[in-house]
């Protein structure tokens, strides 16, 4: 693309730095600047539509666009557009979100904190751990493990949880106290004949090993999330997390679990922890918690965990945490009515009962001979990129399969999300069959694009 003077295109590279953006390559192809959207479908300046197969970041539930929402944000605005929730001050609507989420929990929770990121839920999950382990009486379970290619997000101590290489290097992380136990992989990793059940078992053995040669006094807490996300949306392998909680319960290490994308009907059940059978002490959820129209997240919390921190609080005054716009009345209002929205489209029943059309678009392109493996629940898929899908052998890294892919998906009106060699589908909640049909045509053809570039 030529980038032409004092054009937004220009204008763009001339003042932002874009998050995970390729900086030098930006500088020569500028930016894809998004204007409208229509269902799940968005368009850029140039006029040209693209199915978005993402949900933007497995966010806009609702699509990109959804009056209601604007109409209870304005109303909000104008009653009360922001007070905090520091010093025991409080607000409607931010009180009736926290009952609804309660009353929709996996597991009996018994609190809420809120925030503006699941990058911050979970640095606040975080920092519970220590506290809880404190107000105990242990200080030393400090440690917290969570999984190579988890994602927990962006901040120094989420990113340090997290388990992706690419975005410690040069930063300087990961701190300390986080660990990364096996990436419950099953196709990647499982060894020839190896079932599921016992490829699990070997997950679960590892981490138990881990903990054991820390030792189990020094970890406080695990993180997992239900599917896998940004480690290219894998799916826990059978009885994974019946075998992971069982060796947390063992060794008393709390158990979070990261609904940042799996929450809110994402895997065919309101939650991930329902779908995969998760049994956490704390939860948290943001992105389709307000259908990506405002910043917020909540991070649940269960009675074993709130009276510790009662009982801290007790001893040290006020609980010291927070943020400015935690529980803002804007983000909750809407918040709470996307949860209201929701319920009146049963966005579960509507999520299982589209999920068969979904997977059968794209697993109708299994035997492209860039296809080794599709899997996927609800409205997730991930699909790997293979040689040989049968001998599992992947491409050569020098090939970029998944980078031709990704320019060729573009070229068709899908925005795709690649991580690795492997695909990853999550759209909008609200996707019609048509538009998945339009999805897997365009697939298709970026597909076949790839296939002719390389075979
Ligand atoms: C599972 C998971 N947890 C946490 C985060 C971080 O959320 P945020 O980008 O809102 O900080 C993400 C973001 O993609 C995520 O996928």
């Amino acid at each position: 693309m030529t980038v032409i003077p004092n054009s937004i295109h220009a204008r763009d590279i001339a003042s932002i730095v874009h998050p995970q953006t390729n900086l030098a390559k930006h500088r020569e192809v500028g930016p894809v600047v998004i204007t409208h959207s229509e269902g799940a479908r968005i368009f850029d300046d140039g006029g040209k539509d693209y199915i978005e197969s993402v949900a933007g970041l497995w966010c806009a539930s609702l699509g990109f666009g959804v009056e209601r929402l604007a109409k209870v944000a304005y109303e909000q605005m104008r009653t009360l557009g922001y007070y905090h929730t520091y010093r025991h001050r409080s607000n409607q609507p931010n009180v009736d979100l926290a009952e609804k989420l309660l009353s929709i929990a996996p597991v009996p929770m018994s609190k809420v904190l809120f925030q503006c990121s699941g990058s911050e839920a979970n640095d606040t999950a975080i920092k519970l751990i220590w506290y809880y382990h404190n107000a105990i009486g242990k200080p030393e379970k400090r440690k917290i493990i969570a999984r190579n290619m988890g994602y927990h997000g962006s901040t120094a101590a989420t990113v340090s949880l997290s388990g992706k290489a690419d975005m410690h290097a040069d930063f300087g992380l990961p701190f300390a106290p986080f660990l990364h136990t096996e990436f419950p992989h099953y196709y990647r990793r499982h060894e020839d004949g190896e079932s599921e059940e016992a490829f699990s078992t070997r997950m679960a053995d590892a981490l138990e090993i881990m903990i054991l040669e820390e030792g189990p006094e020094t970890v406080g807490g695990f993180f997992a999330e239900p599917v896998m996300g940004a480690g290219g949306a894998v799916l826990p392998p059978a009885t994974y997390f019946e075998k992971i909680q069982a060796v947390l319960k063992k060794y008393e290490v709390l158990f979070i679990a990261d609904e940042v994308i799996c929450g809110f009907g994402r895997t065919g059940e309101m939650w991930g922890s329902r779908t995969y059978g998760l049994e956490p002490d704390m939860i948290s959820s943001a992105k389709a918690l307000s259908a990506a129209m405002q910043p917020i997240s909540a991070l649940m919390i269960n009675e074993k965990v709130y009276q510790a921190m009662l009982q801290q609080s007790a001893k040290l005054g006020p609980f010291a945490h927070g943020y400015t716009y935690a529980g803002h009345p804007v983000a909750s209002a809407v918040a709470l009515e996307v949860i209201k929205i929701y319920e009146e489209m049963d966005v579960v029943g509507r999520v299982k009962s589209i999920s068969p059309t979904f997977m059968g678009a794209l697993e109708q392109h299994g035997d492209h001979p860039l296809i080794g493996d599709i899997r996927g629940a609800g409205l997730i898929c991930g699909i790997e990129l293979m040689r040989d899908g049968v001998a599992r052998v992947p491409f050569d890294t020098g090939l970029k399969v998944a980078e031709r892919f990704q320019e060729n998906a573009l070229k068709h009106g899908l925005i795709p999300r690649t991580v690795g060699d492997r695909l990853v589908f999550a759209p909008p909640l609200i996707i019609t069959e048509s538009e998945i049909a339009e999805m897997s045509d365009r697939f298709g053809r970026a597909l076949d694009d790839t296939w002719a570039e390389i075979r």
